[in-house]
């Protein structure tokens, strides 16, 4: 019996402790900036997973400043927290910050913006939680050529070509480089030829996509632009008020140009329900938000990672997959 009340004991003991130890994480957390669509939803997600699993988070706004940004990585350092979540200003610099988290003995989780596998691969405690920036490229594509394929009237010039104009993200960023590429090899693939008649750089933001859009469509003529093709959802939407200033995507189906984004931000559906938008991708904010919290949370109180209910890829990696998004999916 008293072997029985022993055991009893050691039993809540060590289920106290473990709750206890998960309750006194403190996660550092740094987003490149907070003003962005995307990265909100993401920070929500984050800010959500902990409150349920009773770790203690705090986030804060790089401005899009990797000095700020660093600054901010040697505060939580010096505070002592049990692990960094990093959203890198500039992903190419990763490695200086896996450095400081090496040296300070703390697992890292990169999110957003990923580090080369050469940087990861320099501390075993380092991952990286997102999604495949190709998929997302591929599957914006794909939008595009199923689109023309049941519009043949789309091929405005007919010359059998896609004639498009390509919105992008900030330089350097992978998600920049490779939606670009892919979206173009997918509509290849599906047996269109494209061609681009302009593309620029619009840093993720709706501002300047409205306005170099504008620009294009003064310089081009709104009629010799057969698609849209933009790095992320708030460019799309960008493109699409200086398409309606212009009186396209308006309802007249004379006057439409089909325009694809990714991220699946609530403002982009809405474009979407209201026929001003073609199509977006799925950027699953809640699972990669979640599962860079949970990953965390393990590492920084020893719990197995492969128990968190995500698939560790190369014991450094989570996938989170990408969707398409059409009208009346929502
Ligand atoms: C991308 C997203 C963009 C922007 C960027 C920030 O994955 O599609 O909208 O948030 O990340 O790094
Ligand atoms: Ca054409």
């Amino acid at each position: 019996m008293r072997k029985i009340f022993m055991l009893a004991f050691i039993l809540i003991l060590a289920l106290v402790s473990c709750s206890y130890s998960q309750e006194n994480i403190t996660i550092g957390a740094c987003i490149y900036r907070f003003n962005d669509a995307f990265m909100l939803r993401f920070r929500n997600a984050m800010q959500a997973e902990s409150e349920k699993s009773g770790a203690k988070i705090s986030i804060t706004d790089g401005q899009d400043d990797q000095n700020t940004q660093d600054a901010q990585i040697d505060e939580f350092i010096a505070n002592g927290v049990n692990v960094l979540i990093i959203n890198p200003v500039d992903r190419m610099t990763s490695q200086g910050i896996i450095d400081k988290a090496k040296s300070a003995n703390i697992p890292v989780v990169f999110i957003n913006r990923e580090p080369t596998p050469e940087m990861l691969n320099s501390y075993e405690r380092a991952y990286y939680v997102g999604a495949k920036a190709e998929e997302s490229g591929t599957q914006a594509g794909q939008l595009i050529a199923d689109y023309f394929k049941a519009h043949p009237e789309a091929d405005k010039n007919h010359d059998g070509k896609i004639q498009f104009v390509m919105l992008k993200g900030q330089n350097g960023h992978q998600d920049m480089i490779l939606r670009s590429k892919y979206s173009v090899e997918a509509i290849k693939a599906a047996g269109f030829e494209p061609v681009e008649i302009a593309s620029a750089i619009a840093n993720w933001d709706k501002l300047q996509a409205m306005n170099i859009m504008n620009a294009f469509i003064m310089s081009i003529g709104p009629e010799n632009i057969e698609a849209v093709i933009a790095n992320n959802d708030e460019m799309a939407l960008g493109a699409v008020e200086a398409l309606k200033n212009n009186d396209y995507n308006k309802g007249d189906p004379a006057l439409y140009i089909p325009v694809v984004g990714v991220d699946a931000n609530a403002s982009a559906l809405d474009a979407m329900d209201k026929g001003e938008m073609l199509g977006t991708v799925l950027n699953d904010a809640d699972n990669q938000g979640a599962s860079a919290v949970k990953l965390a949370a393990a590492l920084a109180s020893g719990k197995d990672i492969n128990s968190i209910g995500y698939t560790i890829t190369d014991n450094k990696y989570i996938w989170i997959p990408y969707q398409k998004v059409t009208r009346g999916d929502k």
